[in-house]
């Protein structure tokens, strides 16, 4: 991704058949700090982009060969960050919306004015340094949060673990001294401390679940495997809160992990027993796409208020289930949805407070094919 304005100048391409526009162009930035390219077809325009690395990319809606809407669109397939304006005729403010809606920042009519000229690049310019930081800001943050996450594990990980092995030697120790009271006490510092270690390990989970290591391992596998599998694990607790669980249609295969995809669906499937009345229903449903595989996770619970359905994956979120208080830490869904993210796929939720929820996955179910190459053919240029 070009990062121009990090060191100070602005490129800036401008592609358009014109000899004369392009020269205008060249003069009227001539005393301004940014360096200036120019390209007479699109094809030439696209192959200078890599080499160039523009900030902005000025393009002549009509040129022979590749059309400006086609040179737009290759630009924003290959770097959405790069701020385009295209340049249009009079007659062509319909394309020049159309450009628009395929990404264009903005357009400038022919004939302009230099000056014209000068408040439009300098308004994309200004865009563009708002576009790398936002980048910069989010990456900033994700480095936080992992960051954050090594300081815990390391910090509160290893001190806690010490405790929890003193601990057990102590009691192992004191056995035959203890008095009833003192033994329940020292399982009850036992079980707390678990659940804390618990607790980091799945905090550490959700915010790195080491995604380039599991895709190593991606196999074709039968959707209903991990679903079988996350049933197994959460029908104790289904048992427990006289949930019936169906699971109504096994159909389907999944490009994935089976450890982590049983991991992914046992939070969803464990939240949909979880958040239900007692008695109720919760009804699995898999349907194979074309190359994709859907499920439907469709609980008869307390649902959830619109307020809290976008913050419901995040970390540590708990929402106001209008229910006794359940146990959990807020960690479950952050953590599935990064899985089900590794697999290039998506989890969303619709829900009616009080009736009932339903978590639909999306997962792909071929390996996606090898990126094709945007640059055009020789002969196009
Ligand atoms: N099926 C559901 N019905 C109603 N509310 C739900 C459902 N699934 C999730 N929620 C809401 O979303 C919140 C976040 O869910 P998440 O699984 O991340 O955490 P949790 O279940 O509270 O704790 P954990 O999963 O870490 O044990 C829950 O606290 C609950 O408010
Ligand atoms: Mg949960």
């Amino acid at each position: 991704m070009a990062m121009a304005l990090e060191d100070g100048r602005s490129r800036i391409l401008i592609i358009d058949d014109e000899q004369v526009v392009l020269e205008s162009c060249i003069e009227i930035l001539l005393d301004q700090p940014y360096d200036v390219a120019t390209a007479s077809s699109g094809a030439r325009g696209l192959e200078f982009m890599e080499e160039f690395r523009p900030d902005l990319v000025f393009v002549d809606l009509k040129m022979p060969g590749l059309s400006g809407l086609e040179v737009l669109e290759a630009i924003n397939r290959d770097d959405p960050t790069v701020v385009t304006v295209v340049i249009t005729g009079y007659a062509t403010v319909d394309s020049a919306i159309e450009a628009m809606k395929l990404g264009a920042y903005d357009f400038i009519p022919k004939p302009f004015t230099p000056d014209q000229f000068r408040v439009i690049t300098a308004r994309s310019l200004e865009k563009r340094k708002l576009v790398l930081e936002t980048i910069a800001l989010r990456r900033e943050k994700e480095m936080l949060r992992e960051n954050f996450a090594a300081i815990v594990s390391h910090e509160l990980k290893s001190p806690l673990s010490a405790v929890q092995q003193n601990l057990f030697v102590l009691a192992h120790q004191l056995s035959p001294v203890t008095t009833e009271d003192q033994r329940v006490q020292l399982e009850r510092m036992k079980s707390r401390i678990g659940d804390l270690l618990d607790l980091v390990d799945r905090w550490l989970r959700s915010v790195s679940v080491d995604l380039d290591g599991i895709r190593e391992r991606f196999e074709t596998l039968p959707l209903s495997v991990p679903i079988t599998k996350a049933v197994e694990s959460v029908q104790p607790q289904a048992v427990r809160k006289d949930v019936e669980i169906v699971v109504q249609e096994r159909a389907g295969s999944v490009y994935g992990h089976e450890g982590v995809l049983t991991e992914a669906l046992t939070n969803i499937i464990g939240n949909a027993v979880k958040y239900s009345y007692e008695g109720g229903t919760v009804t699995i449903t898999t349907k194979q796409l074309d190359d994709r595989v859907r499920v439907d996770v469709t609980d008869t619970g307390v649902g959830i208020s619109e307020d809290d359905r976008v913050h419901i994956f995040d970390d540590f979120y708990r929402g106001d289930v209008g229910m006794s208080r359940q146990s959990g830490a807020g960690l479950g869904l952050a953590i599935s949805r990064r899985i089900i993210e590794a697999h290039n796929g998506s989890v969303s939720v619709e829900s009616e407070l009080g009736r009932g929820t339903t978590f639909t996955i999306l997962l792909p179910t071929e390996a996606p094919e090898p990126p094709v190459s945007r640059l055009p053919e020789r002969s196009e240029i």
